[in-house]
């Protein structure tokens, strides 16, 4: 019961991606690549995500949904972010929603 329940929710939370408070934004973000260049708390190749939340309000979703689709440049610094699916599987916009929500709580 224990093998089939557990697929099963993750099933029904991987479809559900654009809930507010994704509670597995995090796995989404390690499954997507996005930790390769960004850490949490830390300046790594990428800003922080503590740090782009710092410096974006909750008003700038949209702004940083669209940047997490199409990558984007110069906001930070010389390095550019690529556009989604560059690495990985590309992200749909409603993980990106949840990946938005996600940065923007770190603070
Ligand atoms: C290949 C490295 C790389 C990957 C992979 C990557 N990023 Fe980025 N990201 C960057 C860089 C570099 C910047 C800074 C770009 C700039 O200066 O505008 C950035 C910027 C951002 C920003 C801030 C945009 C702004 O205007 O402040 C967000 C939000 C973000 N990334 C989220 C993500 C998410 C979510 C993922 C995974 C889906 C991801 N990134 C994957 C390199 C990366």
């Amino acid at each position: 019961m224990k093998a089939v329940s557990i697929p099963a929710l993750c099933l029904l939370l991987a479809a559900l991606p654009a809930l507010a408070d994704h509670p597995d934004a995090a796995q989404l973000a390690k499954s997507k690549q996005c930790l390769s260049c960004h850490a949490v708390d830390t300046q790594a190749y990428a800003p922080s995500f503590k740090d782009i939340a710092r410096r974006h309000s909750a008003a700038d979703t949209g702004l940083l949904v669209r940047k997490i689709r199409a990558g984007g440049r110069q906001h930070w610094g010389e390095v550019a972010m690529p556009r989604t699916g560059t690495l990985g599987t590309p992200v749909t916009d409603a993980e990106a929603r949840a990946l938005a929500a996600w940065v923007l709580s770190q603070k």
